[in-house]
């Protein structure tokens, strides 16, 4: 089922970085069949050149890793200005802060937390700098241990609860030109986080007991929500954090005793 009319995003510019796999190819294709001009980057062409060509258009894919501030410098100018940024590039995998390397720790600051700073600073300033009149967004990718705690992701809470922070820092210097929101997802099945997180420590069952929805989301879930922030539709909403996550971040402590109890 579709919200919005297909020409929702006709003549709109929109990058979307980690946009070859996963969620961010989930968004990036719900931006694609509303009309936009999508442009995704990854460090794998072979996984650009894989999902380059879809029925609705081209995904035009661009190789460069977030933590190369030079390359995404020279994309910002091939590109001129964006109407949508949305930051979705991350690494991640489990392990106890206790056992992690400084250099495992790093690697997901730089890729999280920095990545998204190199990119705003790349292709977000440009988009207050046009100062236009235009509706202009930028959205970024958190998860639902961004405001609680990470216990074996502590690498990847620390940069998400950076990025949540910067998104409302931006949303309030960047007002009223450019727009900062961020949709957190909770679970997502068949995406590399939740084998990483999840499946590949057997965990996907209780996963799910978890959620009041009692499934796993889809990448389309999240494209909706992100196809609604990112629209000058939305254009007095900046700031917000929305969770795509079927009730996971409402359980609280108590939920579990009243979870499947109402019918
Ligand atoms: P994924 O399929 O592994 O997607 C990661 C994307 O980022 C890929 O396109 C990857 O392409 C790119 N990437 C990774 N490192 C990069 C770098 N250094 N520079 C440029 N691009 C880079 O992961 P996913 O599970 O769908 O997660 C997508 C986003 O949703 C992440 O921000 C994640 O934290 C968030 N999230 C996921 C879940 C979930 O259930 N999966 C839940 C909450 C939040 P290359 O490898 O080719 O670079
Ligand atoms: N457990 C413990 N440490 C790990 C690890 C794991 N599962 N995976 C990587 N590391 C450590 C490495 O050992 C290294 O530390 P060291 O030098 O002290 O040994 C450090 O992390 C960096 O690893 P490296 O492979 O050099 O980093 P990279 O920059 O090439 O890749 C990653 C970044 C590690 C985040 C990689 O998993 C990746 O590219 N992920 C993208 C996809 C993804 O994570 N998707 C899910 C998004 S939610």
């Amino acid at each position: 089922m579709q919200a919005f009319d297909p020409s929702a995003y006709a003549g709109r510019k929109v990058l979307v970085t980690g946009g070859s796999s996963g969620i961010g190819l989930g968004i990036a294709k719900g931006f694609l069949r509303h009309g936009a001009e999508v442009h995704i980057l990854g460090r794998s062409q072979e996984k650009l050149d894989a999902v380059r060509e879809q029925p609705e258009g081209t995904l035009h894919g661009h190789s460069a890793d977030v933590r190369d501030v030079d390359a995404l410098q020279a994309l910002a100018k091939e590109l001129g200005t964006l109407d949508v940024l949305v930051n979705g590039a991350a690494g991640n995998f489990p392990v106890p802060f206790s056992l992690m390397s400084d250099n495992a720790w790093n690697s997901v600051i730089d890729i999280v937390l920095q990545g998204t700073v190199h990119t705003t600073r790349a292709f977000g300033q440009p988009m207050w700098d046009a100062n236009d009149g235009q509706d202009r967004a930028i959205l970024n990718i958190v998860a639902g241990y961004a405001w609680t705690g990470a216990p074996g992701v502590s690498h990847s809470g620390a940069a998400k609860a950076g990025v949540l922070n910067l998104s409302k820092s931006l949303a309030v210097e960047w007002a009223p030109r450019v727009r900062v929101n961020c949709v957190s997802p909770g679970p997502i099945g068949g995406t590399e986080g939740m084998k990483r997180l999840a499946e590949d420590l057997g965990l996907g069952d209780a996963v799910v007991r978890g959620i009041p929805a009692a499934r796993m989301g889809t990448a389309d879930d999240v494209a909706q929500a992100s196809l609604f922030l990112c629209h000058p539709a939305a254009s007095f909403v900046t700031g917000v954090v929305l969770p795509v996550d079927g009730g996971q971040d409402a359980v609280g402590p108590f939920g579990a005793l009243f979870q499947g109890l109402s019918d």
